[in-house]
């Protein structure tokens, strides 16, 4: 056994823009990401990182092309059972947390918890759990509103961790932040990786993370450069 968490094998995806004009976005992208580090995505705006990243995930078919996490090749699974795999394996962060407005932080990180099938007292006490992790004890009864950017996506965060996933896809984590918040999103992410051997795959725009991953990609002209 190799230690990739991931093994995408190239990928070609590509959108229409009329029924004449094709996008050629992914152009073959092999990619392996080693468990237990920081893998960072780079590139330009438009350059296909989002992309890349829902197709790792599950969330989006490439047009060809294979990606297996954990060994298993995630498209010859069937819809059902590929959404229960991500939902085990998989923690999502994106740009925008898309917390629920009318819960609570708690219930915002208990709530895919119950989805799963946890029950409301044990939700709710990994919830709390995972709410002191990311440092927001105190705030654990404040709605999206009542938090601040950082302290929302820190939530964000926890909730991603609600179901004990293997790896954290994260795209654009701190985009929306200024640079002390996103550097405590940073610290974060490194204290997770540390503490947990957690998985990080980040697509970022954001120089000050750079030097915190492990291994750096940028994708240009729809291919994989180091
Ligand atoms: N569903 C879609 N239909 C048509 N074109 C799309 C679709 N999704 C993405 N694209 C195009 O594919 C290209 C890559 O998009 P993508 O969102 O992956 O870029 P990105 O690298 O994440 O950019 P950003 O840094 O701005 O988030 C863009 O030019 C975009 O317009
Ligand atoms: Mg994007």
């Amino acid at each position: 056994m190799n230690n990739y968490i991931i093994e995408a094998k190239d990928i070609r995806k590509s959108f229409y823009k009329t029924k004449e004009k094709k996008l050629e976005i992914l152009k073959g992208i092999s990619l392996n990401i080693v468990e237990h580090k920081i893998t960072l995505i780079v590139g330009a705006s438009g350059a296909g990182k989002s992309t890349l990243l829902h197709i790792l995930s599950g969330l989006d078919l490439p047009d060809s092309g294979e990606v297996k996490i954990k060994g298993i090749d995630i498209f010859k699974m069937s819809d059902d059972k590929l959404s229960s795999f991500r939902n085990k394996n998989i923690g999502f962060v994106f740009q925008f947390h898309h917390l629920l407005p009318e819960f609570d932080a708690l219930e915002n990180v208990a709530i895919p918890m119950m989805i799963n099938g946890t029950t409301l007292k044990q939700a709710n006490k990994r919830a709390e759990e995972l709410l002191e992790l990311v440092g927001l004890k105190d705030r654990m009864h404040h709605k999206p509103s009542e938090l601040s950017g950082g302290e929302q996506q820190r939530v964000a965060i926890a909730r991603a961790l609600a179901n004990n996933p293997s790896i954290i896809f994260a795209d654009e984590p701190t985009g929306n932040l200024d640079s002390q918040n996103g550097e405590i999103i940073h610290n974060l992410f490194v204290e997770l990786n540390k503490n947990l051997g957690l998985t990080f795959l980040i697509v970022t725009h954001n120089p000050q993370l750079i030097e915190f991953g492990d291994y750096v990609y940028e994708i240009k002209d729809g291919v994989i450069t180091v």
